[in-house]
């Protein structure tokens, strides 16, 4: 199910320059590589990164049964209308390509798919394979399968091709029996033999790998602790290495680092350039500061992968932090065997800025449920190092040619829920069009320009699972308010809570409500929501709580209920708003929580006659909010996205602690044995992220975005959707980036702050709030970065000039941070969804908000 969900390497964006690296590394090629743009006409086209591609055909053999086309529909999602707006089809094996290409040189082989109906030709009847040099690099390959279940509108494959002797590479592109081919772009680049050691071979004791006959493909290729670096940034190959954070698993997340600016990177004649970056070996990931935590856990990176094949796994070191043998000693394992102990960079180089790579071959078998590749570090505790702790800087894993020279794996898995929900809100849309004549406002809500009046909701089915990190929507569509989802019964049964939950929270009775809420008295009504409203009330003779109703009209399941429960009794953290307890009794559905005394953080920033809040305590509060966000995407098993992170759901408690709410009116599917669920989702104007709309992909990015809004309504204290504005300014969102490139974001501060923010401060503020804004989800910081940054922030405002006490206490409060969630792991992973997918939906209505 969902195999595979993370090999989004396939999915990387692609820039090329590869002149530069022709002429620095391979002076005497012959040639500079292709870029081709499948089917386009005779002229060059550019891409939207001012690449040229040329035209495909004079490559052809013949021009039996082939035929250029254009797709019929241009998906937003696609990055550049070239390469993907034109196909070459083929309709059989009697036309390949043939490139005539420099002898005894590898070469990079970047496939494009764009998955459309070309010439009335329906994608998901197409499956094709594509050989190489010999071998088989795609079988049975469809396209438009692949693109369903990653949820991804086009693929991109890279493989690394072993070199030709002489003459031509032959690329022969072979439909299935009475199917079809089509490719949309080819990019054959030349590139030097970074494969030239042989592989340390894992289960085979002290058996090395030659790699230099093989054929690889790549799976991931990450800068560990680091940023997304672009090909016109990798150092001459063109390649894209992504950040590793949807990678790790666990809440033992460790800490980011970046060698001082005063190191260099001193690259060898056994380690030069091209194997990586700068970048990538100037940052890296360790354990945390301390030892204790550390010695107790495994710093873990996991990837899905196709079974019954060999993979490459190269791991690249760097030290800049310690500088002595013995002081940071730590072991590898992998796919949990020992790789390497012990490990000590600095005793393999002789001292800082000095990069390592070690290449570790492993073979996945092909029982069931082994299609995982795991990464671990530990110290080494035996040999009693001076730190407790481990580093790595970048992560590669290739998939190696078989014996039988095929790399080709399976089609993955749609879900099967994504199918029904397809079908489900296919069948939604059609009856509401009927009703209504035509949908409503997708568009403008993706300019951030919605009127807020509207009611809508939005049908999705998402799919969470914490160790890829990574949630999707597969499926949604947007339809009217009234909308629910039909797998939720109706019928109220008697008590159903499970007993674990029971046993989790207090259980009250009716008559203690209302006696608490003066039987549900209408001036004790502290919040509205679909689901029902919200009373101020006492318990126990004093105590506050505030005190959540299901209205009974409201279709607010009985599911929804108990999983709300059963979720929130156990996701307990300081920065969440707790539930107290329930009562379940004639009919009521009633939820208790804690009482926040100071209200919503919204009341505190504008349309206020409460003084305004000195921006130390913004910070302070920004950061509480950030934690408990964190805590949901990484705290438990699986990822938790709130989808709905706003200023009104950040509660602040009579000590100004803030305390996210609303984080998941959970609502569990039809089938708890399957990861998958349908459910309804809803989020707020002005914080939705607009990816969401265009690419119908939802991961705790998402999240991220709406935070950034948020960000910016702290620093702007203004709404973040206003209408009186002028039409540029009307979405803070879109405004805050407009005024951030234009360098006028001073101008929109709130006046209560003008002269009050630390520079320095307000420069880091002001740049993770950007980055939270970034069109693109996998641009974004993760959760954990934001969060470092504002602590960040946080220490630049009080030791203003102190970059470096800063950066270390800002360490500190984030290392103390994740080390609560580790510990708090073992407990919550016990009970909470151990055998369940975390599915939240949000119902809530947005009228007037
Ligand atoms: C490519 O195909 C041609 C025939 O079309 C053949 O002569 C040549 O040997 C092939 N090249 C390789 C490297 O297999
Ligand atoms: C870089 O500067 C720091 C102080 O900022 C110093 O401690 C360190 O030794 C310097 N490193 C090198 C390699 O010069
Ligand atoms: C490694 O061990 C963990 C439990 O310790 C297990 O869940 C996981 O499947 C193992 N991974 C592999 C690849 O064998
Ligand atoms: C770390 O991983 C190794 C290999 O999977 C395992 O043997 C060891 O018990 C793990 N250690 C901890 C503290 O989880
Ligand atoms: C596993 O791979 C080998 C080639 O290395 C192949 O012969 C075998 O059929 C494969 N097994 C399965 C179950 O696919
Ligand atoms: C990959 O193919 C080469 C021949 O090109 C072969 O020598 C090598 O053994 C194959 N790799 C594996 C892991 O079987
Ligand atoms: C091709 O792939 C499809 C979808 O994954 C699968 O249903 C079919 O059985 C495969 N056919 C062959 C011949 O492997």
């Amino acid at each position: 199910m969902m195999k595979s969900i993370s090999k989004t390497l396939l999915f990387a964006l692609c820039y090329c320059f590869f002149t530069h690296f022709l002429a620095k590394s391979n002076p005497d090629s012959t040639h500079k590589g292709y870029i081709l743009s499948c089917g386009a006409s005779e002229d060059a086209a550019t891409d939207a990164d001012g690449r040229k591609w040329g035209p495909d055909a004079k490559f052809l053999t013949s021009s039996r049964d082939t035929e250029a086309a254009t797709a019929q529909y241009q998906d937003p999602s696609l990055p550049t209308v070239v390469p993907y707006m034109t196909a070459r089809i083929f309709k059989s094996s009697s036309t390949s390509y043939k490139f005539p290409v420099t002898p005894n040189t590898r070469h990079w082989l970047r496939l494009y798919f764009y998955p459309s109906t070309y010439n009335g030709l329906d994608p998901f009847t197409s499956y094709f394979s594509v050989v190489a040099n010999g071998v088989t690099l795609l079988h049975n390959f469809s396209g438009a399968i692949t693109a369903k279940a990653f949820t991804q509108g086009y693929i991109i494959r890279e493989f690394c091709l072993t070199p030709v002797g002489s003459g031509d590479l032959n690329v022969t592109i072979t439909p299935a029996k009475g199917s079809y081919a089509y490719v949309n772009g080819i990019e054959l680049v030349p590139m030097p033999d970074i494969f030239q050691k042989p592989a340390i071979f894992l289960g085979f004791s002290d058996q090395y790998l030659e790699l230099t006959s093989c054929t690889l493909q790549t799976m991931f290729r990450l800068n560990v602790g680091g940023q997304f670096i672009p090909p016109n940034k990798d150092s001459g190959l063109t390649r894209t290495w992504y950040d590793d954070f949807p990678y790790l698993f666990g809440s033992g997340i460790g800490v980011t680092s970046r060698a001082d600016k005063n190191l260099s990177i001193q690259y060898s004649k056994s380690v030069p350039e091209v194997i990586a970056p700068v970048d990538v070996y100037s940052t890296g990931r360790t354990m945390g500061p301390s030892a204790r935590v550390n010695a107790n856990y495994n710093l873990t990176w996991i990837f899905q992968v196709d079974a019954n094949f060999t993979y490459v796994v190269r791991l690249h070191f760097c030290e800049y932090e310690v500088n002595k043998i013995n002081e940071r000693v730590f072991d590898i394992y992998i796919n949990n065997q020992t790789a390497q102990s012990p490990s000590d960079i600095i005793a393999w180089v002789g001292g800082q800025g000095r990069p390592i790579y070690k290449d570790f071959a492993a073979y996945v078998s092909d029982s069931p449920g082994d299609e995982e590749m795991w990464v671990q570090l530990h110290p080494t505790v035996s040999m009693k190092p001076k730190h407790l702790n481990a580093l790595l800087n970048g992560l590669e894993i290739f998939k190696m040619n078989d014996s039988n020279m095929n790399l080709a794996g399976p089609n993955p898995v749609p879900s099967q829920m994504l199918t029904d929900a397809e079908a489900e809100a296919e069948s939604k849309r059609f009856s509401e069009s009927e009703a209504r004549n035509g949908p409503l406002i997708a568009g403008g809500v993706a300019g951030g320009v919605a009127s807020c009046a509207l009611v809508v909701a939005i049908v999705v089915v998402v799919v969470v699972k914490k160790k890829k990190k990574t949630g999707k929507i597969l499926s949604s569509v947007i339809t009217n308010g009234s909308s629910h989802s039909s797998s939720t019964g109706k019928t109220f049964p008697g008590s159903q809570i499970s007993n674990l939950a029971a046993g989790l929270c207090r259980h009250f009775s009716l008559s203690e409500i209302k006696h608490g809420t003066k039987n549900f008295d209408e001036s004790r009504v502290i919040g509205v929501g679909g689901f029902g409203n919200v009373y101020r009330g006492t318990i126990d003779g004093g105590t506050k709580v505030a005190i959540k109703r299901s209205n009974p009209s409201s279709e607010q399941g009985v599911h929804e209920f108990q999983t709300e429960i059963e979720m929130l009794s156990k996701l307990r953290h300081r920065h969440l708003v707790s539930l107290i307890g329930f009562c379940e009794e004639g009919g009521e559905m009633i939820l208790v929580y804690d009482y926040m005394a100071n209200g919503t953080l919204r009341e505190h920033l504008y349309k206020t006659n409460k003084p305004p809040l000195p921006w130390k305590q913004r910070l302070e509060i920004c950061i509480g909010a950030a934690r408990g966000l964190h805590y949901l995407h990484t705290g438990a098993r699986h990822t938790i996205i709130h989808r709905d992170v706003k200023t009104t759901n950040i509660l602040l408690d009579e000590k100004w602690v803030a305390k996210v709410s609303d984080f998941g009116l959970s609502k569990t599917g039809p089938n708890l044995e399957q990861d998958h669920v349908s459910t309804m989702v809803k989020g707020s104007f002005g914080y939705l992220d607009p990816e969401y709309f265009r690419r119908q992909q939802l991961t705790e990015k998402s999240d991220v975005y709406s935070f950034g809004v948020v960000l910016f309504e702290v620093l702007c204290a203004r709404p973040v959707l206003d209408a009186s504005l002028p039409k540029e300014q009307v979405s803070l969102g879109d405004y805050a980036r407009i005024c951030e490139r234009k360098g006028t974001l001073h101008e929109i501060i709130d006046p209560h702050l003008k002269g009050r923010i630390n520079p320095e401060c307000l420069r880091k503020f002001t740049e993770i709030a950007g980055k939270c804004l970034l069109d693109h989800g996998t641009d974004r910081p993760s959760m954990g970065d934001v969060l470092w940054n504002l602590e960040f922030s946080l220490q630049l405002e009080e030791h203003p000039g102190g970059m470096l006490v800063a950066e270390n206490k800002a360490n500190n409060a984030y290392a103390t941070h994740t080390a609560t969630i580790a510990a708090d792991e073992a407990i919550v992973n016990d009970d909470v969804d151990s055998n369940r997918s975390a599915v939240f939906s949000q119902l809530v209505d947005l009228k007037g908000r």
